[in-house]
């Protein structure tokens, strides 16, 4: 057959010549080699996956490539298709392109490759260890063609990573909708998601990257900042308009994510130790301003620490060490410690999310890919004895919650059945709160604020400025300590220098706040006051994930093991044409342990855009507080009462009616024996 000609979009356009191997840039990381579950009939299968991008004359020459990177790296990621130097996201005029969209979603894929972005550039993770734009390079240039030819009546369909193609729809449809690592519920885990992985045939998108709405480490600046101060409030008796001023947190990661603790413990005027193993991840958060020391010695990281809480001086002190180290000092020298948390990447513990104690980084590296059995021995002791420190620390007074990293599930993983609620299994959560439980599910998500961010497209400072000053107009600082709290941080975003990569902006806003907004963004796109705007939020919202041991930690009605909520935020944001649409497994906590989706929606000016706004946004944030509701969380019912109110013959939630608890619990205690 002639693959070539039967495709009208020419691929041979983009694969003319092949291209050299690319030299990898001394300094930029790369990523461990992966697991590499195959067998030999399976290799033979990954090498014709791999090759189907590409045409045949050039097979001879790539089959052993691509068997060596297999075998080397554990996936075929096409290394030499990779184009030659820095990605960056440029202004969007600088794209190609038959309608914005198709342009815009080339800005954040290649902003999610930037080198100062991405986690691993050259194997297109942009962050959380493993979470990826797309599998290979072949997949990312055809995408690239797709997105330079897709018009105003056509759909991009990609499937954990590989483009399946052009599909004729309308304007008031999305321009791309992505799916990845959706899995079979009986296939579903760790274990099979490798194999497909090592196949080509499975991406793991975590949330935002192969969602392509990454924006930097600001992304997760805000909730951190807002987690932080609402846990000061809540257990070290700050008032509800204070900060932290004075008070001490020890966490551990300057990863992707984790990378933002530094710069929000300074925002929120507090003093901080961040443990991280990787003196190439502390000099980078370093170099941009986000930790202002790096210290090697336990003892006078925790004096350092300490002065800066008597002067009441906000302080990020990077540890460049193991964060078990740390807390073995801390416990043994008797050191108190106010606020206490983690963000390793414990999704992944075994495959290289987590360095054990004993191991320098290297070491860590090299033992995962030469002895990945005993590497995972390490890591479970390691994971035992950090959880014991902590439970010392708790007893001593400290406040410690699970970063949303899974630590709690590797604790139980490593066999420490005693960090359940019921000392035996997961299904009653865990002793120690998740800081979805304790603060974000009742503070924020019940309520519909979550992580509204949007990127100026035109790549203009000028454009970020004005768009900061109009969102701040939208807040009124006195309506609750929320709103207080992101008009804070909305008038001082600019003055905390947050851009990493493309003019972006996270600011955490709730269903009305958030479409005030972006309708006002839209109006100045039309009159031409800013360029387009790419409008978009975390995964890690109200109603875009369900993840039991994460955002739907707060869920108490039994359905927090359900997905119904993730999957329909998805398939209603299709419904109402925001632009780009994602809907990814495992995001934050691992294969089979969450759904989670996201969109993206390019702000171009036109009244089409104004409609899906009041339509789109306003179901992708009420839809999870309708089902938060629905499990009887306070806040949320008080907000959909509300909603009900406003929007009288428009749209209408469901409310539950509450039961008497005693009642209840009577009856069943009499007629129930067992
Ligand atoms: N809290 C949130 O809102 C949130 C959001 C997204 C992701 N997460 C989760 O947080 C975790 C971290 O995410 P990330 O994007 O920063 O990942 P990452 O892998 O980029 O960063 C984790 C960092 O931890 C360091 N590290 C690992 N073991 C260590 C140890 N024992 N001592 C000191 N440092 C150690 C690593 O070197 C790495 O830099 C992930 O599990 C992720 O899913 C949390």
């Amino acid at each position: 057959m002639d693959v070539s000609n039967a495709m009208t979009i020419k691929m041979d356009e983009i694969f003319t010549t092949l291209p050299d191997m690319p030299d990898f840039e001394e300094g930029i990381r790369r990523a461990p080699k992966r697991p590499m579950p195959l067998n030999k009939g399976e290799i033979a299968l990954a090498l014709k996956n791999a090759l189907r991008y590409l045409p045949e004359a050039w097979h001879n020459t790539l089959a052993p490539e691509f068997l060596d990177e297999l075998l080397t790296y554990g996936r075929i990621y096409g290394y030499r298709f990779r184009p030659v130097g820095r990605i960056s996201g440029k202004p969007i005029e600088q794209y190609k392109g038959k309608c914005v969209e198709g342009q815009a979603f080339q800005v954040m894929i290649e902003n999610n490759l930037d080198f100062e972005i991405s986690l691993y550039p050259y194997e297109l993770v942009t962050y959380g260890e493993t979470g990826q734009v797309c599998q290979n390079w072949m997949q990312y240039r055809i995408i690239k063609k797709y997105l330079e030819n897709v018009t105003q009546d056509q759909t991009l369909v990609v499937e954990s990573g590989h483009p399946l193609g052009l599909f004729k729809s309308a304007p008031t449809s999305p321009r791309a909708i992505i799916t990845n690592a959706m899995m079979i519920g009986l296939f579903d885990d760790q274990e099979n998601w490798e194999r497909a992985m090592s196949l080509g045939v499975a991406n793991y998108g975590q949330m935002t990257a192969g969602g392509w709405m990454y924006i930097g480490p600001q992304g997760i600046v805000h909730g951190t900042y807002g987690t932080l101060l609402n846990a000061a409030r809540m257990e070290l008796g700050v008032a509800e308009d204070g900060d932290l001023t004075g008070k001490f947190f020890v966490t551990s990661g300057l990863g992707g994510m984790s990378g933002a603790q530094g710069k929000a413990i300074e925002i929120a005027n507090g003093v901080g130790i961040i443990a991280e193993v990787d003196l190439s991840r502390i000099q980078t958060r370093f170099d941009q301003g986000w930790v202002s020391q790096i210290t090697r010695d336990a003892g006078k990281t925790f004096a350092a620490a300490k002065k800066a809480v008597a002067e009441k001086k906000a302080v990020a002190i990077a540890f460049h060490g193991n964060v078990v180290d740390l807390l073995e000092y801390a416990v043994d020298n008797n050191i108190s410690i106010e606020l206490l948390s983690d963000q390793t990447s414990c999704h992944v513990a075994h495959g290289g999310g987590y360095c054990p104690q004993g191991l320098t980084f290297e070491q860590r590296t090299d033992m995962l890919k030469n002895d990945p059995e005993g590497f995972t021995k390490k890591v479970d002791a390691s994971l035992v004895h950090h959880y014991t420190l902590i439970k010392t620390l708790v007893d001593r007074g400290t406040y410690f919650f699970d970063y949303g990293n899974a630590f709690m599930r590797a604790v139980f993983d490593a066999g420490v059945t005693e960090i359940c609620k019921n000392g035996e299994n997961t299904l009653d959560g865990f002793i120690f709160p998740s800081y979805v439980e304790d603060i974000m599910g009742p503070l924020m998500f019940d309520y519909g604020y979550g992580p509204f961010r949007w990127v100026c497209l035109s790549g203009k400072e000028s454009d970020l400025l004005k768009t900061d000053q109009a969102a701040m107009a939208c807040i009124d600082p006195d309506r609750r300590s929320q709103d207080r709290d992101n008009y804070i941080w909305i008038r001082d975003a600019q003055k905390n220098k947050l851009v990493v990569g493309t003019q972006a902006r996270i600011l955490y806003q709730d269903a009305m706040g958030r479409v005030t907004i972006a309708l006002k963004f839209n109006d100045m796109v039309r009159k031409g006051e800013i360029g387009p705007v790419m409008l978009g939020r975390d995964h890690h919202d109200t109603g875009g994930t369900d993840s039991p041991f994460r955002e739907t930690a707060n869920i108490k009605d039994g359905s927090n093991i359900m997905a119904d909520m993730a999957i329909q935020c998805f398939a209603g944001n299709c419904a109402r044409g925001m632009s780009l649409v994602a809907l990814h497994n495992g995001g934050g906590v691992g294969i089979g342990k969450a759904i989670n989706g996201g969109f993206g929606l390019v702000l171009d000016g036109s009244s089409r855009v104004d409609d899906i706004i009041r339509r789109a946004i306003l179901w992708d944030v009420m839809g999870g507080v309708a089902r938060r509701s629905w499990a009887r969380n306070e806040h949320s019912m008080e907000t959909c009462v509300e909603f009900n109110d406003m929007c009288k013959g428009e749209a209408h939630i469901t409310i539950p009616y509450l039961t008497d608890e005693k009642m209840i619990a009577d009856l069943v205690d009499k007629k129930y024996k067992k």
